[in-house]
């Protein structure tokens, strides 16, 4: 495939707590996997932290920026083919998302379901939460992207951003390219594991340790949380009829896993124990992970290096933002 053919890539992943199976499979692994297809750019966004000021400790908040660029490396996303960098370090995210938080009505942003379920949760909820979609419509038009690959849960935002940039240029003139989302089939959603109706999330699992599987957790962790993942009370497995929706993330999890499909699950489980069952996913999962934590680990020791990919990604990043923010200047005519 040569240069050109390349589709612009762009997204990101907010630096608070550590990512987890639900953010590998539906976002990392998809970037690592189309690597050669992509003209990749990985961002850690941490301005989009900001939007809950009450969960940022600065000295912490400041090292989990170099955990995920420590991540992104682990994962397998290597810097000679895609751009890595921390969404501050490129100022015309800012600058972009005023001018676009101008054109954005508020109606679109009161439909947002996530600003919904996270506001409710907040005593108090600043006005960047809810402008939070605009900041990453900038996130995305900056760079003339084509294709967003995340999880489902950031449909929406994907179509705001489309809509956003569509107005802009019906009003303005086209200076923004229209992008779509990338959202893997199987695994699109990841379950927690101790409560299957709701999706795999960083919050839950600050508060419970069984409740999703940290990319980077020691093997003892992840078979902990395997074990008292919730199934249902029936004593063996089946495909017959309908699943419960623990046992039917389990074998989403070992399906992305190890690629097997289901068939071959259920040659391989059916009628089986639960404890076979989980020992089984819990061992594929571990031997998945195991060299990504290992890389992660000798990585985090290596600052100067973590540094030094984060610079080249902004210097190569923010050339790119330069121009377009200068067109959309150029646009309104606010270029003095
Ligand atoms: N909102 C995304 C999330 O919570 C993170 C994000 C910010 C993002 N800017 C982006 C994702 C741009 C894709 C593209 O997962």
């Amino acid at each position: 495939m040569n240069i050109q053919a390349k589709k612009k890539v762009f997204s990101g992943v907010q630096p608070t707590g550590s990512l987890h199976l639900g953010n590998y499979i539906g976002a990392l692994s998809v970037w690592v996997k189309e690597q050669d297809n992509f003209d990749g750019i990985y961002c850690v966004v941490d301005l989009h932290a900001l939007t809950i000021p009450e969960a940022i400790e600065p000295k912490v908040f400041h090292e989990k920026n170099w955990e995920t660029v420590a991540m992104y490396l682990a994962c397998g996303i290597d810097p000679n083919k895609s751009t890595i960098f921390i969404q501050s370090q490129v100022r015309e995210h800012t600058e972009l998302a005023w001018i676009l938080t101008c054109m954005t009505p508020m109606g679109w942003l009161e439909r947002m379901t996530q600003f919904k379920s996270k506001s409710g949760k907040q005593e108090t909820v600043g006005t960047g939460l809810f402008t939070y979609p605009v900041l990453q419509a900038a996130d995305i038009l900056l760079y003339d992207t084509e294709v967003v690959p995340v999880g489902e849960d950031q449909k929406q935002h994907i179509e705001i951003t489309r809509d956003i940039a569509q107005r802009f240029n019906q009003m303005f003139g086209e200076v923004f390219v229209l992008p779509e989302a990338m959202i893997p089939k199987a695994g699109a959603r990841i379950m927690g594991l101790d409560d299957p109706e709701s999706k795999m999330s960083k919050s839950s699992a600050v508060k419970n340790a069984k409740h999703a599987i940290g990319v980077v957790d020691e093997p003892k962790k992840i078979i902990k949380a395997i074990k008292a993942a919730k199934t249902d009370s029936a004593s063996e497995v089946s495909f017959e009829g309908e699943m419960s929706p623990g046992v039917k993330n389990l074998l989403t999890i070992h399906h992305v896993m190890t690629g097997w499909d289901e068939a071959q699950q259920r040659a391989h489980f059916e009628g089986k124990g639960y404890g076979f069952f989980k020992s089984e996913i819990a061992d594929a999962v571990v031997e998945r992970l195991s060299p990504i934590r290992e890389e992660y680990t000798r990585l985090l020791d290596d600052r100067a290096h973590l540094q030094a990919i984060a610079r080249m990604g902004a210097e190569k990043a923010g050339a790119q933002a330069e121009a377009k923010v200068k067109a959309v200047k150029d646009a309104l005519k606010i270029n003095f």
